[in-house]
């Protein structure tokens, strides 16, 4: 198909777009198309602010004006917001009356003809203002709430982001693969989606919670590196950085250690915010071993915005007369406390007994804390803290005048995680965790195995594909808590953005893994007996990872949650506010599927 000629294109459509025109446009003719955002009256003229998705244009009808269409004023008073038009006119400078926020400011345009394409009804929302609607109405005239400049901007960078991604991706010899969507369900992991077969009755598919056995298969298969925009769909408890379906950059490379995926995916992150959000981020990607990020930052995904490290106290508090301190240790624990510079002032009595309220959430028995002044320690442990010993503490602290230090006596899980939080929680009230400032880390070597309380077992922490860090391993029973496997993750300003690890390709190591996890031989069988074989056949050793894109771009353009940078999302009950979905279907349709269903009919409605 050849493109249309200029001179053949209609009289009404656009030569410039609603962000185009500027001051070196003036006097010229031009014709623009948009919705109406705004519409004022006065007197003999009108004032209508023309939008597109490049921008807002003011157009000017003047009675008085020569060369108008005839009834042009008529015709545009009785116009309303988001209408949607085509205007010829001519632009013209706005003189004293600038309008500095728009990259059009300098123009308008004296209208000489208006096509009106349709005619909208009164919104159910402001579309300018729609921030303020409910979200539940935004969610269900998402095509209005879309409108708003900054749900476009998010979708325009995201594209520009993941465009970024599958070149850079390209040319490292990456092959962009598609994998099934009507795939095979598994018990691990979360909850599937199933989709009921018809040509098989009573069986199910499930879609993909992510593309993992597949592109494993594809290493197997020779293909040396592989990469996919992927889709994934998990049927799990949602919150604000979750949705049931959601986007991976998902890639799997062949002969490789974990220096190699980190390296590159490195240099994918850097190029993907430099182009997609225009950041440049600072480089390298320093590297944890999981315990160490725990013992630092009491978190497996620092933010490393700001320093505020956790100090191990537990030699200090060993022989300390404070016995909420040796106690702890005595009893196997440790002590650790950290140093908020300069916050002393800005916590009273109050706050602090709210901050040992919240660490209190964690499981933590309370929360020591000190306040240095030029005398020395004040606050709940000063008695025990006066002269040398306190003179010590300081100096091991690394405090000064007008610090608050705060302290965590227990088994260190517990006090890890307190101390982690209150260092957040610090942070932010106190201003280091800019949203504009991005730091990057990884995360490696996590444990292989956690223990579920409520099922009283162990499961695994990251996949049961990882490789254990002793590849040589004979009996994971003996110790599971001490096992680490060669998993990572990528965190970016204290977010989790991607999750990978080297692979076991040894179908024996495989299946020690699954007994262990108490997947009998039959169930492997069943469940992964076609991966099993796949490694009978000639498997290179392999390893990835996987990027939230979701997540990735909410954090990047500092996004409360994950919605606002997905063009149609669901509700945090999965529910599609927009089409309706999950809906009931047809009789004819389950019959067809042969599945009868129990649900009462009127939950439908009550879903919504
Ligand atoms: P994992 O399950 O850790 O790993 O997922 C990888 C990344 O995907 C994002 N993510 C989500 N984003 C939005 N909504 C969700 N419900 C959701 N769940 C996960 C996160 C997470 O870091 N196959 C492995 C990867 C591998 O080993 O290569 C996997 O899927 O950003
Ligand atoms: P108490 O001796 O219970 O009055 O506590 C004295 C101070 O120690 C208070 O500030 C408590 O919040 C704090 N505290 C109590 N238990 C712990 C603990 N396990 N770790 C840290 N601080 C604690």
């Amino acid at each position: 198909m050849s493109e249309t000629p200029k001179s053949q294109r209609s009289s009404w459509q656009r030569t410039h777009t609603c962000g185009d025109l500027t001051s070196a446009n003036q006097d010229q003719e031009v014709v623009l198309n948009g919705w109406i955002e705004n519409h004022r009256h006065h007197g003999q003229l009108i004032f209508v602010d023309l939008r597109d998705r490049y921008g807002v244009t003011q157009i000017v009808v003047d009675q008085e004006a020569a060369g108008m269409a005839d009834g042009l004023f008529e015709l545009v008073r009785r116009l309303g917001q988001e209408d949607v038009l085509s205007v010829r006119g001519r632009v013209r400078a706005r003189g004293q009356n600038v309008n500095k926020n728009r990259s059009t400011g300098e123009i308008e345009v004296l209208a000489l003809a208006v096509t009106v394409f349709s005619e909208a009804e009164p919104p159910p929302f402001e579309v300018l203002d729609a921030a303020e609607a409910n979200e539940e109405l935004r969610m269900q005239y998402r095509y209005l709430d879309l409108r708003r400049r900054p749900l476009q901007e998010a979708l325009v960078k995201r594209a520009r982001f993941v465009t970024a991604i599958r070149n850079y991706l390209q040319d490292q010899r990456f092959v962009d693969i598609e994998t099934p969507i009507l795939t095979k369900s598994s018990p691990e992991g979360a909850r599937d989606y199933l989709v009921p077969s018809r040509v098989h009755p009573g069986k199910f598919y499930a879609l993909p919670q992510s593309p993992q056995i597949w592109k494993q298969l594809c290493m197997v298969a020779g293909l040396d590196r592989y990469y996919q925009i992927a889709r994934c769909f998990r049927d799990e408890d949602l919150r604000a950085d979750r949705q049931p379906e959601f986007t991976q950059i998902d890639l799997e490379m062949s002969f490789v250690e974990e220096h190699d995926v980190l390296d590159l995916v490195e240099g994918m992150v850097v190029h993907g915010m430099r182009e997609g959000f225009g950041v440049e981020l600072p480089q390298p990607f320093p590297r944890f071993d999981f315990e160490q990020a725990m013992a630092l930052y009491g978190s497996d995904k620092p933010d490393l915005r700001f320093e505020m490290l956790l100090i191990d106290c537990t030699e200090l508090a060993r022989k300390s007369a404070f016995k909420v301190f040796s106690g702890a240790v005595e009893a196997g624990g440790i002590v650790k406390g950290l140093c908020a510079k300069g916050a002393a002032e800005k916590y009273s009595r109050k706050g602090i007994d709210e901050l040992t309220a919240f660490v209190q959430q964690f499981g933590a028995k309370g929360l020591a804390w000190a306040k240095i002044t030029d005398k020395g320690v004040e606050g709940s442990i000063a008695k025990f803290y006066e002269g040398d010993a306190g003179a010590e503490l300081i100096a091991h602290m690394g405090a000064a005048p007008g610090d608050l230090l705060l302290f965590g006596a227990d088994q260190p899980k517990v006090v890890h995680k307190a101390l982690g939080e209150v260092r957040l929680k610090l942070g932010t009230a106190l201003g280091l965790r800019d949203p504009k400032q991005f730091r990057c880390c990884w995360v490696l070597n996590f444990p292989m195995f956690e223990w579920n309380e409520d099922k009283q077992r162990w499961q695994f922490a990251h996949n049961p594909f990882s490789a254990p860090v002793d590849w040589d391993v004979q009996d994971f029973t003996a110790e599971p808590a001490r096992h680490r496997s060669r998993a990572y993750d990528f965190v970016m300003n204290g977010w989790e953005l991607g999750s990978g690890s080297i692979r076991i390709h040894r179908p024996a190591l495989q299946a020690k893994v699954f007994d262990f996890l108490g997947i009998t031989p039959e169930q492997q069988r069943a469940n992964f007996g076609y991966v099993l074989d796949a490694y009978k056949y000639g498997a290179p050793p392999h390893g990835g990872i996987a990027l939230g894109v979701d997540r990735f771009v909410a954090l990047a353009l500092g996004r409360e949650g994950i919605r606002d940078v997905i063009a149609f999302p669901k509700t945090s009950t999965a529910f599609d506010l927009l089409s309706e979905a999950p809906s009931l279907v047809s009789d004819e349709q389950l019959r067809e599927l042969q599945i009868l269903s129990t649900a009462p009919k009127a939950e439908d409605a009550a879903d919504s």
